[in-house]
């Protein structure tokens, strides 16, 4: 298993280009499955995750073309199969979202119950609730949910109990085939569901309202293909901005979107930094200061997001004094905060682990750490570039599920990252 390690203390100084977001992505090419004609999709990361999905496509028999620039054509059409296995679905839960789909526009389909990050028991409940809602009928076969449709799935009227990213999403884009029209209420608003929603439409749905906590889908008869550009990733953005920030140093990020990270931002400005922002690029100055603790909540967009709080968590351990960091949306998403205690911060946990409290010391030491989970791996390559001496992150496949090129655009930043392949 590869490993990063990295020689802490430069500052991270220098400009990077955002990758395309995964979890867009990731949903567009489940949509994909929903058209008649090849829906092409760019701006797609390369990751993991991708290409676990494709992998996942190409089981089904689904043709998938991609070009040296990591353009994405889907044909649908040539489906064979309408089984997504165990082995495919359990390393990541968006792999689920093909479910809907393939009962929308096929009529069946069978598929793992999902694994994905192990952050707490991540129910799909409320997917299987709006599946049903739309007229599926649902079985639960040895692991797997079985579903089948007479005929079309029937537009309804559908209130989600939890504000869900992928239960919006996966509803959202299987409502596009229904007969009639879905109002769905309680909805997550993260701009991935919005960029999903643009893909939908660009592939001739009626879908309006993402973005907000209501949506309306006025099913139509089939769908065409299209092209689509996947918007940025904010996360990676976000996750840069800090280290930037962490290090004390100054990073101009082109190809991103500061709308989709004003929480952020502001908390970046109450840490210290100085930040110019332009329609595409971010820039963060902290002028070599070490930032001020920051204290958060996460919760769902535009409110600060859980895929930043590792992150946000290694800067505030070396920040002038103390801060508070509750997480509403994961149980169990604390996993980085013991490896960071050996690095020589000064963590603990309250609230059933539900609340980080977070006393800045003056520096971190270089240790030999690992983590479960994808944000909390890079949370501890930040930790490890602010730490002094040598750090050891294990486990990195987490990190190259979600980020693209990790040690590249760290390097070219000034941070001294290798990574030490095993065989
Ligand atoms: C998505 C993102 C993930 C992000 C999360 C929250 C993708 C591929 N992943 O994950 O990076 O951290 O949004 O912003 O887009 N829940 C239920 N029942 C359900 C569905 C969810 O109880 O049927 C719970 C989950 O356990 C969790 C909360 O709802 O506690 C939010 O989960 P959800 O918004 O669905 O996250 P994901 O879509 O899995």
């Amino acid at each position: 298993m590869d490993k990063l390690l990295i020689r802490g203390g430069n500052r991270l100084e220098g400009e990077l280009r955002a990758s395309g977001a995964k979890n867009s992505a990731l949903k567009m090419f489940a949509a994909a499955l929903l058209a008649d004609g090849p829906v092409a999709i760019s701006n797609v990361p390369h990751l993991r995750d991708i290409t676990t999905m494709i992998e996942l496509l190409g089981f089904l028999g689904v043709e998938v073309v991609i070009n040296e620039k990591m353009d994405v054509e889907i044909h649908a059409n040539t489906i064979k199969r309408f089984r997504a296995p165990y082995e495919l679905v359990k390393t990541m839960r968006a792999s689920f979202n093909v479910l809907g789909p393939m009962l929308a526009h096929y009529g069946q389909a069978e598929v793992s119950l999902p694994g994905g990050c192990a952050i707490g028991p991540r129910p799909v409940d409320q997917h299987l609730l709006g599946l049903e809602a739309l007229g599926a009928n649902i079985e639960m076969v040895e692991g797997y949910v079985n579903a089948s449709v007479d005929g079309r799935l029937q537009g309804a009227h559908i209130i989600f109990d939890i504000c869900t990213v992928g239960g919006t999403e996966h509803i959202m884009m299987t409502a596009t085939l229904a007969e009639g029209q879905t109002v769905l209420e309680n909805c997550a608003r993260e701009p991935e569901i919005v960029d999903l929603a643009d893909c939908l439409n660009a592939m001739g749905a009626d879908v309006q309202g993402a973005g907000t906590d209501c949506i309306t889908i006025n099913g139509v008869e089939s769908l065409s293909g299209c092209h689509h550009r996947v918007i940025a990733d904010r996360v990676e953005t976000g996750t840069y901005l800090i280290a930037a920030a962490a290090t004390g140093g100054r990073v101009r990020i082109q190809n991103a979107n500061p709308e989709h990270l004003e929480v952020l931002i502001s908390k970046l400005r109450e840490a210290g930094a100085k930040i110019l922002i332009g329609d595409d690029w971010i820039e963060l100055d902290m002028e070599g200061r070490r930032p001020k603790a920051v204290s958060l909540v996460t919760a769902p967009y535009p409110a600060f997001p859980t895929d930043l709080q590792a992150q946000i968590i290694a800067l505030n351990c070396v920040a002038e004094g103390t801060s508070t960091i509750k997480e509403t949306i994961f149980e169990n998403r604390f996993m980085h905060v013991h490896e960071m205690n050996r690095m020589g911060a000064k963590i603990r946990l309250e609230g059933n682990n539900t609340t980080a409290i977070v006393e800045g010391v003056e520096k971190l030491t270089g240790a030999p750490v690992m983590a479960n989970d994808l944000r909390a791996s890079v949370s501890l390559v930040i930790a490890g570039l602010i730490a002094q001496g040598d750090t050891i992150v294990d486990r990195i496949y987490h990190i190259d599920r979600g980020y693209e090129q990790v040690e590249e655009k760290l390097q070219n930043l000034g941070a001294d990252i290798k990574r030490l392949a095993t065989s």
